[in-house]
């Protein structure tokens, strides 16, 4: 039985079926209210779904999964996904293709084109890459990380993972007050959850040191805070960003141990977040200075709860969903 002939589900409600316009997903900002729902709904309706009855649903299509610049939770969960919907996969990196011998994203996205993908997943160093292939090919690009730009699966997964957690019907955000904490400047990630958080509802706040969470950022529609201590009392969910050093072009703005003192997320300071709330980290993370071993690993007697590995888990169900989707299945 193809997936797409369930009825909907209480979580999933009919006129959030299939309402997202599509092909290509490049910037979580391009997604209204109702097509996030409608992704998430798909998404909802995949893991209620045995995988005996989705393993047909995307059979003879052919993904490429083009990855110039590292990943693990984002290509190992597109492959599943793909996998899991019977698709077939190419996998690309820049060592071993003809991109190590300087051919261009376009070329390498028309030649992988031309030898029968039907859809094309880009993680590209830098920003507007996935849009620069889309406009290029006449087949669908899912954007699976552009530089500092956007990561919208990302931005999807997390509210998935959230709204899941907090037991949230129809993904409703509504009157949740969720901090994004560290190094914003160069997180592709925050700006993707502030897209997709706000649109479902809730409200955030970017929380970091100058360097890292410039005033200016206040300009995306969000409030821009220094001290974690102080807002963490009210918080209902934090997103602890990764230190990105690979993009801070030299020394670190911040010494690490200034930067743990005042927004790592100890055991000590996990204790003073309010009862039921949640920690989340897109990953990879920087154990020991954005957040410690037992607080990302639910160690805790008592405090957050943290749902990293649900959120890895949310990743393969939500790229389930935008890969039918964006085939029209
Ligand atoms: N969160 C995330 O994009 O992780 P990877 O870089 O491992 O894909």
């Amino acid at each position: 039985m193809a997936v797409d002939t369930q009825p909907p589900t209480a979580d999933t409600p009919a006129e959030h079926h299939a309402v997202w316009r599509g092909p290509h997903l490049l910037d979580a900002g391009d997604l209204d209210a109702r097509e996030i729902r409608s992704i998430l709904g798909r998404a909802k309706i995949f893991e209620g779904t045995p995988p005996s009855e989705v393993r047909d649903l995307l059979r003879g299509y052919r993904f490429a999964n083009l990855f110039f610049e590292d990943s693990t939770r984002t290509r190992i969960s597109f492959s599943t996904a793909a996998q899991r919907l019977g698709a077939d996969t190419l996998d690309l990196t820049a060592p071993g293709s003809s991109v190590a011998k300087g051919e261009s994203l376009i070329d390498t996205a028309l030649t992988v084109e031309a030898g029968g993908a039907d859809g094309l997943v880009i993680r590209s160093k830098a920003a507007g890459g996935p849009a620069l292939a889309a406009r290029h090919t006449g087949i669908p690009v899912i954007n699976a990380g552009d530089g500092r730009h956007q990561h919208p699966t990302q931005g999807l997964l997390d509210a998935y993972a959230l709204s899941t957690a907090l037991d949230r019907r129809d993904f409703d955000l509504g009157g949740l007050r969720l901090a994004i904490v560290g190094d914003i400047a160069n997180s592709r990630v925050a700006r993707s959850d502030l897209r997709v958080f706000t649109a479902l509802g809730a409200s955030v706040v970017f929380v970091g040191p100058r360097p890292f969470a410039p005033t200016a950022l206040s300009c995306l529609g969000c409030e821009v805070v220094r001290s974690l201590d102080d807002v963490l009392p009210e918080i209902d969910a934090l997103q602890m960003l990764r230190v990105q050093f690979e993009r801070h072009g030299g020394p670190a703005p911040i010494s690490r141990r200034q930067y743990r003192h005042s927004y790592g997320l100890t055991p000590a300071r996990a204790s003073r977040m309010k009862p039921g709330a949640i920690v989340m980290h897109p990953g990879p993370a920087n154990r020991g200075l954005e957040i410690d071993g037992p607080v990302a690993d639910n160690l805790l007697p008592t405090g957050p709860r943290s749902i990293i590995r649900d959120q890895v888990r949310s990743g393969t169900l939500v790229r389930m969903a935008v890969l039918a989707m964006t085939m029209g299945r």
